[in-house]
């Protein structure tokens, strides 16, 4: 989390009054900033129930029977849109992918008055990816009382959704979280990846966090885990070591991009320095990969990787957030 933005809400007060209810409730998926580890558990609980065996007849649902659901990216995606569009569709709901380079935000319409004009067709559920910070805040404050907001990728901000599948599947992998030492790798500094796992990881009360970059790519500030500038120690004892892309999109400074060869020499988690690590240690990546920059392509497709897990984990954590938001904020 950037200082400016701890600075503007230090405790996740004003996000909190905007996703939740006076009764604790989900409104809004906004952040995972402000939500406790019994609601956190809750969405888990509930995804879990979602999931099916490979090869296995999805779990569907009717929760959204009658529901309308669209699908607003203002950034490319192919995990998150991909799985909001199957979690929605398996619980009944009518989606919506408004392709934004054919639409009339082409013609000058504002984010705002493309979501009134979709709000005024009955769509009920809003999935947004903006690269600006603050998109989805904006709309949640504006939209009608029945109307909700899913945070779906804010700039270097939060991606509440890709949280809670790292959660599950560090649930399902290794259980009690309490007792487990996590590393997050790489380009922490520009990730919203980091920084949603990093309020998941703390909510649920992790044992240790790791936050481990060079210092060029360091965060300046996370409050709740350790920032560690060498890769060496950063991996030692790991259970869980997530590797991050480096987000040259979101570089202000072109030539502060790190060349790929050189980082992978330096960086890159790799088969021999995931012996640092614990014996059973998963290796996990938020997609899409870079083979060969952060992550050694052997060890992306191997037997440590639960990388496809975090995949078919985004589906079932989705479906759950959207049947929440469909129950006015509780779990079946
Ligand atoms: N992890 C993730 O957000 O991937 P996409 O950009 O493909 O949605």
């Amino acid at each position: 989390m950037p200082l400016t933005d701890l600075a503007r809400d230090p405790d996740g007060t004003e996000q909190s009054n905007l996703q939740l209810d006076d009764q604790g409730r989900l409104r809004h998926l906004l952040s995972l900033r402000g939500l406790d580890r019994n609601l956190l558990s809750a969405i888990l609980d509930r995804a879990e129930s979602f999931l099916s065996d490979p090869g296995a007849v999805p779990v569907r649902g009717t929760t959204l029977a009658g529901r309308s659901v669209a699908n607003l990216f203002l950034e490319h995606s192919t995990r998150t849109r991909a799985s909001f569009e199957l979690a929605a569709k398996r619980l009944g709901a009518d989606v919506l992918n408004i392709d934004l380079s054919t639409s009339s935000a082409m013609k000058g319409e504002s984010i705002l008055d493309t979501v009134y004009t979709l709000q005024a067709m009955q769509v009920d559920m809003f999935v947004v990816r903006d690269r600006q910070p603050g998109t989805q805040a904006m709309i949640a404050a504006n939209v009608d009382a029945h109307v909700s907001v899913l945070n779906a990728g804010e700039a270097h901000v939060s991606h509440p959704t890709q949280g809670l599948l790292d959660l599950l599947t560090i649930r399902l992998h290794k259980g009690d979280f309490a007792n487990l030492t996590v590393a997050i790798v790489g380009d922490v500094a520009h990730s919203r990846v980091a920084v949603s796992a990093t309020e998941g990881l703390i909510a649920m009360q992790v044992g240790e966090l790791r936050l481990v970059a060079p210092p060029e790519l360091a965060p300046e500030y996370m409050p709740g885990a350790n920032i560690v500038p060498d890769l060496e120690a950063g991996l030692a004892g790991a259970d869980v070591v997530m590797a991050l892309r480096i987000q040259k999109e979101r570089f202000t400074d072109k030539a502060g991009i790190p060349d790929d060869s050189e980082y992978f020499s330096a960086w890159g988690v790799t088969r021999e320095r995931m012996k640092l690590a614990a014996d059973d240690a998963i290796v996990m990546h938020p997609g899409p990969i870079n083979r060969g920059v952060e992550i050694e392509s052997e060890l992306a497709d191997g037997p440590a990787s639960v990388i496809a897990d975090q995949v078919t984990n985004g589906v079932a954590v989705r479906m759950a957030v959207l049947e929440m938001l469909a129950n006015n904020g509780t779990s079946q």
